[in-house]
């Protein structure tokens, strides 16, 4: 479905972008993997190689520096010559109440969940432009949708994702770009199962009856798997979704019951 393309995913080294990753290079597209942890990122980029013979090019970077972040675009140029798809994904904000959250992790927040996003697209769009083609795709949360209350910095700066989705859509059309966006419920990835562990550590309770709890609360009973979230990414970069821009496209099980 996708060979011959070039696809970056950020925040790629483990959970739901490393499931997207799996999914991009499965489907024969090269890749660009970025995080900041370099032996992960090569492991994976290895393993991809071996599995699936694409090309992988791994970049350690850390979304919230901008220096950082121009290094990725810049190794996609440099290795393939071109991108055609921003399989955006960033790395979990700091849980909180708002008065539990100083004005750092304010800061930090903005350049992790929104100015990070910014600055890739700032870098991959004269590329896409130049060409007359490419998708962005940013995968953000269903918190977009639903709120969910400890979850302050998520619930606020995410939904300017939202704006970004539709004003790129609406400006990028005339250049044959497709902008989506997606809003993940739960993923089975390392990082839920740490909040869930936090959670029975608190409450004095057992880790794998957290996990049940949430589980109840999706009609689909069960946790997402970080490639069914890849699944949809590389549909919406095929070819076969090319009327589908300006799109935020939930999939959390049925457990969002707003509509
Ligand atoms: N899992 C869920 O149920 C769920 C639901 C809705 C939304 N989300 C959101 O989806 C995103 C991914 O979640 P996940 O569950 O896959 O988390 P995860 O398992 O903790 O993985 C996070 C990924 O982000 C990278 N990362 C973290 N901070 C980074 C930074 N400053 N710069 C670059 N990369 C960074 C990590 O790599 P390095 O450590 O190598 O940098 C890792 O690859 C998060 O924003 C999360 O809040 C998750």
């Amino acid at each position: 479905m996708l060979k011959g393309k070039v696809s970056i995913v950020t925040a790629a080294s483990r959970g739901i972008g490393a499931g997207v990753a799996s999914v991009l290079a499965r489907e024969g597209s090269d890749l660009v993997i970025a995080s900041r942890d370099s032996a992960r990122l090569e492991k994976l980029a290895r393993e991809l190689e071996t599995k699936y013979g694409v090309s992988v090019v791994p970049v350690q970077a850390d979304l919230t520096k901008r220096e950082d972040v121009r290094r990725i675009a810049e190794a996609a140029i440099r290795h393939f010559g071109k991108v055609d798809v921003l399989a955006y994904n960033t790395g979990p904000p700091k849980p909180g109440a708002f008065m539990e959250l100083s004005e750092e992790d304010w800061e930090y927040g903005v350049r992790l969940l929104l100015m990070s996003a910014v600055w890739i697209t700032r870098d991959v769009l004269p590329h896409m432009v130049e060409r007359r083609q490419g998708r962005l795709i940013y995968i953000t949360s269903s918190t977009l949708k639903q709120p969910i209350p400890t979850l302050t910095l998520s619930n606020v700066i995410r939904i300017s994702l939202a704006g970004l989705v539709k004003t790129l859509a609406y400006q990028l059309g005339p250049y044959n770009i497709l902008v989506n966006g997606i809003m993940q419920g739960y993923v089975d990835t390392e990082r839920v199962r740490e909040v869930a562990a936090a959670r029975a550590q608190r409450e004095e309770r057992r880790v794998e009856d957290v996990i049940k709890e949430i589980e109840r609360e999706v009609p689909l009973g069960r946790l997402a798997k970080p490639e069914e979230i890849g699944e949809l990414v590389a549909f919406l970069a095929s070819d076969k979704a090319s009327y589908i821009t300006g799109s935020l496209i939930l999939i959390d099980g049925g457990r969002t019951l707003c509509i």
